[in-house]
């Protein structure tokens, strides 16, 4: 039988396919389809799949991506530690474009999202520290090794969208502490805990938002053109930190349920 799928990488805008060589799995969940088929492939003698969240034809908005059924179909294949690239603005001037930061806190602004799995019942999981303290580390030493010099830490920041932010939301995000924004981050990184996935979010800044900014605010056509233009170091950090993460997990989140009566049982 197949060993199962440990790792996988939810690509963002701009990174639509990782993986060489790969079989496509169309995953049913109680949630709907996912994005897309789930790609997988073996790298490094691992399983590891890569579902693009807006779909391979970015056919899916932020604030309608099936975020539920994407994280689900991923633990349902084998999926226990998760690397999500996506691309962010910077709230402060020194995070420019092409920068990349690993986050280490977010603050969710985001309403009318399927935010948990659990509507029923009492489920309650810990979320302090949204992203996996391995996966970081995995991502920041992969970023090293590729002469990358990755922002360790950082507050993103999750809008709504579709439509970027104002001048003075943009300010208020930073000052309330944010440094990152983007649209996507949430509730993927909670859907992740909710199941006792380890998220790591690798954030690219695509541009200076509207607050920090002196010109016209951010356009799409921005964001796209500076993702694409950093796409192949993307793309060789996400494959060597998927080669590095380590197996036995060695962190909090497949803790994230334990003690706790779920209503259904897990994938
Ligand atoms: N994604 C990329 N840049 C962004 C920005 N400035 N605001 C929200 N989402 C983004």
């Amino acid at each position: 039988m197949d060993r199962p799928v440990e790792v996988a990488v939810i690509g963002g805008s701009g990174l639509y396919s990782l993986l060489e060589h790969a079989v496509e799995h169309v995953v049913a969940t109680p949630y709907g389809p996912p994005s897309d088929p789930v790609t997988v492939a073996l790298l490094a003698g691992r399983r590891v799949a890569f579902l693009p969240r807006h779909g391979r034809d970015h056919r899916h908005p932020p604030h309608l991506i099936p975020y539920r059924a994407n994280l689900w179909a991923l633990r349902a294949l084998g999926v226990r530690q998760i690397i999500a690239p996506c691309a962010v603005g910077g709230l402060r001037p020194e995070l420019g474009p092409g920068t990349f930061a690993v986050p280490d806190q977010l603050i969710d602004r985001t309403s009318g999202r399927d935010r948990t799995y659990y509507d029923r019942g009492a489920v309650h999981v810990p979320f302090a520290d949204p992203y996996c303290p391995v996966g970081r580390r995995t991502v920041l030493a992969a970023a090293r090794r590729r002469g990358i010099d990755a922002v360790d830490g950082g507050t993103l920041v999750v809008v709504d969208g579709p439509r970027f932010s104002t001048r003075a939301e943009s300010r208020a995000y930073a000052a309330m502490g944010g440094t990152l924004v983007n649209m996507t981050g949430q509730p993927e990184a909670a859907l992740a805990r909710e199941l006792a996935l380890c998220y790591t979010s690798v954030a690219l800044v695509t541009d200076l938002d509207a607050g920090v900014e002196q010109g016209g605010g951010v356009t799409q056509t921005e964001v796209l053109r500076v993702f694409a233009a950093n796409t192949a170091r993307l793309r060789a950090l996400l494959l060597d930190a998927l080669a590095a993460l380590p197996t036995d997990r060695e962190c909090p989140c497949g803790d994230a349920l334990d003690g706790i009566r779920l209503p259904f049982a897990l994938p």
